[in-house]
């Protein structure tokens, strides 16, 4: 049987920590779908597509580097709800990742809540490399925003994308 998990998110940008918890997952299952949620609740810095692109390519750059894992990675929009998305998929588990203590109280709610809508499948939280930990995608938007350097919690290709963007949103503000 083939053992399918989703890993959901933003993605907004895809992060080194992510990226992390990718590797990983892809040694737990034999097929990964990384869902890229639309979220129209947040208005993300990149369009569905450019982050359908980003992770794409990213994903692209390790499937030589997750060692030994014979997982098939497919990166794929969904604009459900992600219970929906994971029995469209056939998975059996949703990965997570956690980083701290102030992740769980959402992550618990989340995972029980979809446990409600669907008790057969399993959410199962993954940690990232501890160097890893504290990325989150809105703090690297916001250091982009404020003139910092994010070259240590995204690749090179993605620290780029975000530095064109943020001069160009600042282009915008400045008229
Ligand atoms: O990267 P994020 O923002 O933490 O990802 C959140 C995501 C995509 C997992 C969450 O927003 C989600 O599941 N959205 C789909 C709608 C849904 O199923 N909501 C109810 C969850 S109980």
């Amino acid at each position: 049987m083939v053992r399918t998990g989703v890993y959901p998110g933003s993605f907004d940008p895809v992060t080194l920590g992510h990226m992390d918890i990718i590797r990983r997952a892809a040694h737990l299952v034999d097929r990964l779908v990384i869902g890229v949620t639309t979220n129209a609740s947040k208005s993300p810095m990149f369009t569905l597509d450019e982050r359908l692109d980003m992770v794409r390519r990213e994903v692209d750059g390790i499937v030589d580097g997750v060692d030994g894992a014979a997982t098939e990675i497919h990166v794929v929009a969904f604009d459900s709800l992600l219970m929906h998305f994971a029995e469209r998929e056939g998975a059996s588990i949703i990965i997570r990742g956690l980083r701290a203590v102030a992740d769980f109280e959402y992550e618990y709610q989340m995972a029980g809540m979809n446990q409600q809508l669907n008790d057969d499948i399993e959410t199962v939280f993954l940690m990232a490399d501890v160097a890893l930990q504290p990325i989150a995608s809105r703090l690297v938007k916001e250091i982009a925003l404020y003139g910092g350097e994010i070259s240590r919690f995204v690749t090179p290709s993605v620290a780029d994308q975000v530095r064109a963007r943020v001069e160009r949103i600042g282009r915008t503000v400045e008229g």
